[in-house]
């Protein structure tokens, strides 16, 4: 009897051991479901002895990791259950036979992670862990066909709307007869330019894309050709998808408008019989065909700046037709043959409000007025001009540019010393893009080609900085030498750089001291007045300014110096005030400024008389 309970507990306990040696070898089970369907988590756990429900404890939660909880699903305890996450359940029943799996009802994205089951029957904790990984599978929009004009192009695109994750990749496939080609590798011939924009995300949790691709008609067979829509994504059964749009090529000849019009004439021919006028109404618009220019912009684009994007349209007539202005947005470039998920979604927009026309007969000019930001750089603008019943764009990209806003050269120190290290440092702020490029000139040409720089650095309002240094021993003969930090930046126009000047000058500049005005002109007695002096073009900064009158100093609370400020030229400028209350004694008073500095010859002095002409 004392035996066989024994052995019945070794064997219990041994169980325990073999059940979480087992729960812990498992590695963590991976459940993989579509959003909006119902998936059960599984946990069993050991009840042998029938525990009654109010001795369990059931904790579910989505984990940081295997001990940490993000946050809760769903806890059993004092023999009630509550739910955290609305749709989730545990069976009661199912408890008593060990079973705590968890039932989630129409999961969505959010509802991803690693779930963890912990079951505690004191002293014994279970724990059951399983990743769920929830796919969204995107709706994708691409129309079955699509005609292209001869001798113009199409712009095609696939519209992928709700996946999840965001990790999807599009290519495009051509099939053209029996032959498929990608469309990103069937450059310049193919296609003039595929594009596929950055995924972005929706109030969901789930993801969308567009992408594009831009087909010449020469390049469609007779046949048409069919370009298909290849999206690789974790949602699909297989990880792939497709869909395809069949293009055909349409004779500008044969189209219903064209159609039209030569019915029309043959009617006009029949009737008035006008046969020679109607031929030189015929050949000048249909064998002459109209001419458009490519969008005409300014060579160098400046931010914050008005700027006009000009399309020049030729042989068409006013009242047939219409011009449309687009803007295309993306955040990056979209360039040519490339397909790659890190590319800006594009975002159309009607901009024909801010364009006018000016037409002289058959020709016209339309311009559109703009205004950009940076983050406008990239941009896209469309020309659509509309005739007919035809439709043909031209399209530019837009590079904004802004030109550095401060330049300039420091030097460490202040004053050079012969025999010593000079540290010069050129800075230059405020610019965009970042395609600066910096060289270092001594005297006339030489290059100095010890730089380190720095940057460049970009803000929070996406501009750029850039520093450059220099360093060098001064040596006697250096005296004067000019050092040039020559930038150059795609927004300089020709030559496209410009210098900034330091020359070495070991003796200091001793400042101009201009002549003592009096604020206001004439002050009554006991009105407030101030003397200012202003103390210009010196270095180094350190200068001393002392006033006195008639011999004796005044009270330093009269005296107000402003601190010397550094001018563009590397010389510092500064200005004395002197705040007085004239008595009447004051008036016919002497009021001297002394300007002591390291560079000067001999010590510089300016007098104002307080004018008594006023006192009667
Ligand atoms: C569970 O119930 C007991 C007694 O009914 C109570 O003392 C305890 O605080 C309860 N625990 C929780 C977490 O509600
Ligand atoms: C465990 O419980 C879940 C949900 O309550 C149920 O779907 C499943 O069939 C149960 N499993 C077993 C083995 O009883
Ligand atoms: C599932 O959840 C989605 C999003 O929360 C909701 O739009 C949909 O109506 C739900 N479906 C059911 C059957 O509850
Ligand atoms: C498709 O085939 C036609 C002739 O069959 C050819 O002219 C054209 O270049 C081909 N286009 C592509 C995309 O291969």
């Amino acid at each position: 009897m004392n035996s066989s309970w024994d052995i019945k507990h070794v064997i219990t306990i041994m169980l325990i051991i073999l059940h979480c040696k087992g729960a812990n070898a498992e590695s963590t089970k991976k459940i993989a479901i579509l959003a909006g369907t119902d998936v059960t988590l599984n946990c069993f756990f050991n009840n042998p002895e029938h525990v009654p429900l109010k001795k369990i404890t059931v904790e579910w939660g989505i984990m940081v990791d295997k001990e940490t909880i993000k946050h809760l699903v769903y806890t059993f305890q004092n023999e009630s259950g509550k739910v955290h996450r609305e749709g989730s359940q545990v069976d009661q029943t199912g408890l008593l036979q060990g079973n705590a799996s968890l039932h989630l009802f129409n999961v969505t994205v959010a509802d991803e992670g690693l779930y963890r089951c912990r079951v505690i029957i004191t002293p014994n904790i279970y724990k059951v862990s399983s990743q769920l990984e929830v796919s969204a599978r995107p709706s994708v929009s691409l129309p079955e066909t699509a005609t292209v004009m001869e001798g113009e192009e199409r712009t095609l695109m696939c519209d992928i709307m709700g996946f999840y994750p965001e990790n999807l990749a599009v290519t495009w496939l051509i099939q053209n007869g029996s032959r498929v080609a990608r469309g990103s590798m069937a450059r310049g011939t193919v296609s003039r330019d595929v594009c596929t924009g950055m995924a972005v995300p929706n109030p969901d949790g789930t993801y969308s894309v567009s992408s594009r691709i831009t087909v010449q008609a020469t390049t469609v067979g007779s046949g048409g050709a069919m370009y298909i829509c290849h999206i690789e994504h974790r949602s699909y059964p297989d990880g792939k998808y497709s869909k395809s749009i069949l293009l055909t090529v349409q004779d500008p000849g044969f189209n219903a408008v064209t159609l039209m019009v030569v019915t029309s004439l043959v009617s006009v021919l029949l009737v008035f019989s006008v046969i020679g006028g109607a031929m030189v109404f015929y050949r000048y618009f249909f064998t002459v065909p109209p001419s458009i220019s490519d969008i005409i912009k300014p060579t160098i684009i400046y931010a914050m700046k008005p700027t006009n994007l000009k399309c020049i349209i030729k042989r068409v007539r006013v009242r047939e037709l219409k011009v449309k202005w687009y803007k295309i947005t993306a955040n990056t470039d979209c360039t040519a043959a490339s397909n790659s998920q890190s590319m800006a979604l594009l975002s159309h927009k009607d901009m024909s409000d801010q364009a006018n026309i000016h037409s002289e007969g058959v020709d016209h000019v339309s311009t559109l007025s703009i205004c950009l930001s940076v983050s406008e750089d990239q941009a896209k603008y469309l020309c659509v001009v509309l005739y007919r019943g035809r439709k043909i764009t031209r399209e530019t990209t837009v590079s904004v540019k802004v030109t550095p806003s401060f330049f300039h050269i420091s030097s460490m120190p202040q004053i050079p010393e012969v025999e010593r290290l000079l540290v010069l440092c050129c800075r230059v702020e405020k610019f965009y893009p970042d395609d600066l490029h910096l060289e270092w000139l001594r005297n006339d040409g030489e290059q100095v080609r010890t730089a380190t720089n720095y940057g460049p650095f970009s803000d929070h309002e996406r501009m750029y900085s850039m520093w450059s240094k220099i360093e060098l021993t001064v040596a006697q003969e250096d005296e004067r030498a000019v050092y040039t930090c020559r930038l150059y930046h795609s927004s300089f126009p020709g030559p496209g750089y410009k210098d900034v000047l330091y020359h070495i000058n070991t003796q200091g500049t001793p400042p101009s001291v201009m002549f003592i005005k009096c604020e206001p002109l004439l002050p009554l007695p006991d009105e407030e007045c101030t003397l200012n002096l202003c103390i210009k073009d010196f270095c180094p900064e350190q200068v001393s300014v002392t006033w006195f009158k008639d011999g004796q100093g005044v009270p330093t609370r009269q005296v107000f110096n402003s601190p010397p400020s550094l001018n563009i030229n590397g010389l510092y400028s500064m200005w004395s005030f002197l705040k007085l209350s004239p008595t009447t004694e004051d008036y016919g008073s002497e009021f001297r400024c002394r300007v002591v500095h390291i560079a000067q010859k001999e010590l510089e002095e300016r007098v104002f008389t307080l004018s008594d002409l006023i006192v009667t």
